[in-house]
């Protein structure tokens, strides 16, 4: 952090010297740094950890702009209000896809680009690359991708001035120590025994330095696919259960820390047939409520993301009874209509945005929990706020389509059982390398089709 800020301040050696910089901390435990904002700013409370200098003249203390410039809401971090937002009592906490256009990830339009030069049919192909127009999440999974981000920001804020449009960027953050608990597939690079907490506050640290930089553009997080879901229901695994207390700091320096720089947060709440159980819900809202509000709440922790490279249903026709088996809530609109209330009366007024990007053929898992690369998948409904629930945000893309959830390799280090199973597509290559034959079923078997 206090690497980052010494960055940010020498782009800006005119306004370093004697007060704190536009965006830059001004306060918080330990901080010992200027307290006074440059002139045009106003030191505003964050959380107990960080009060950050942000323009002035937006409504004095009780009112913050958002990093994007456009939104104010409540700087009252502490109060943990349960009373439902809306548009009188929060006039500016609304749905942050509202207004923007989602900048394309050049990653994956990469990706796309060269899968779509190797199919011959001319129809597919075409098809195939129609799909690199579709916006999808960029994962952070590690810590050497994580400049990259400040190259998309600073692209999504040039087009943002040639356009004049406002630009959003979205990103997972996915580099926990000890990630990926309860299977193998996409075990990550920080480990709790050396080191892993204090390297993933740097891996978060660097994210937050590139953010800060570009206070034009907006930007929306997932946090961290399966890392409070494996806490829910897995800590009968001892890889879990020894990363429970590293996952709950993380994912709270991740909120605390990018709530700072006016990031749009999105904690991952896995998918109706995890925490959709009723042996589940309850548990999983008490977690999220609470580690939402020992965080203080923060103001740009809009809510909880779902279905996040899963394969469900926003809303099913008939539920898949073969794998549903009795829950009620057997798709993802079910699931969100029945953990919202719960959050909301414990303090946690939280909204949604579901993935579909897999989700557009149904019944072609043997079991609901089958996560790895199933067969017969295509892509599914296009991402929109047009999502028929006032709790849903948007409907996303976040797994991004044909990078592979695992290897079937079953003598390599990551391999995961689920992947080696009848209905996972083999051969697959390492979790997160491009899987192109994936790539062209889920082309092939889209719906609404491409
Ligand atoms: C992999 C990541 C990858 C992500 C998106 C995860 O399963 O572990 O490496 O970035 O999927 O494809």
């Amino acid at each position: 952090m206090f690497k980052a800020i010494v960055a940010f301040s020498s782009l800006f050696p005119f306004v370093a010297q004697a007060t704190a910089p536009l965006y830059g901390q001004c306060g918080g435990q330990t901080y010992t740094g200027d307290t006074n904002c440059a002139a045009g700013a106003t030191c505003v409370y964050s959380n107990s950890y960080y009060s950050q200098c942000l323009p002035a003249g937006t409504g004095g203390s009780s009112s913050l702009t958002t990093h994007s410039g456009s939104t104010s809401v409540p700087a009252n971090p502490t109060s943990g209000s349960s009373s439902a937002p809306s548009s009188t009592s929060t006039p500016d906490a609304g749905n942050p896809y509202n207004g923007y256009t989602v900048y394309l990830s050049p990653y994956y339009a990469a990706e796309v680009q060269q899968a779509s030069a190797s199919i011959t049919n001319v129809g597919s192909k075409s098809k195939a690359l129609s799909v690199g127009n579709i916006p999808t999440f960029t994962w952070f999974d590690v810590i050497a991708k994580t400049s990259d981000l400040g190259t998309y920001l600073a692209d999504a804020d040039s087009l943002s001035k040639s356009s004049g449009k406002k630009y959003l960027v979205q990103i997972v953050v996915y580099d926990l120590p000890d990630r990926d608990c309860a299977a193998l597939a996409s075990n990550g690079e920080f480990s709790i025994a050396n080191g892993g907490e204090a390297n993933y506050r740097m891996y978060i640290d660097r994210l937050v330095a590139q953010i800060k930089k570009y206070p034009n553009v907006r930007v929306v997080a997932v946090i961290e696919p399966d890392s409070l879901a494996n806490l829910v229901t897995n800590l009968n695994v001892a890889k879990c259960s020894g990363a429970q207390t590293a996952y709950k700091n993380g994912v709270t320096y991740a909120m605390q820390q990018l709530n700072a720089v006016g990031v749009y947060m999105y904690l991952d709440a896995g998918h109706a047939g995890w925490l959709g159980w009723p042996a589940n819900i309850d548990p999983a809202a008490q977690l999220f409520a609470t580690l939402y509000k020992t965080a203080g709440s923060p103001q740009f922790v809009r809510g909880l993301a779902t279905n996040v490279a899963n394969y469900n249903a926003l809303s099913a026709v008939s539920p898949d009874t073969s794998i549903t088996q009795g829950n009620p809530n057997y798709d993802e609109m079910h699931y969100i209509n029945a953990l919202a209330p719960k959050l909301q009366s414990q303090g946690f007024p939280a909204h949604f945005i579901v993935d579909l990007g897999r989700s557009g053929q149904q019944g072609i898992r043997q079991q609901w929990g089958d996560w790895c690369n199933v067969k017969g998948a295509g892509f599914g409904i296009r991402p929109t706020t047009n999502t028929g629930s006032s709790l849903i945000d948007s409907i996303v893309w976040v797994k991004p389509g044909g990078e592979c959830d695992g290897t079937s390799n079953n003598s390599a280090v990551r391999f995961d059982a689920h992947c080696g199973q009848s209905d996972a597509l083999q051969p697959a290559p390492e979790a997160g390398s491009w899987f192109q034959t994936y790539f062209e079923q889920l082309v092939n078997n889209a719906n609404p089709s491409l």
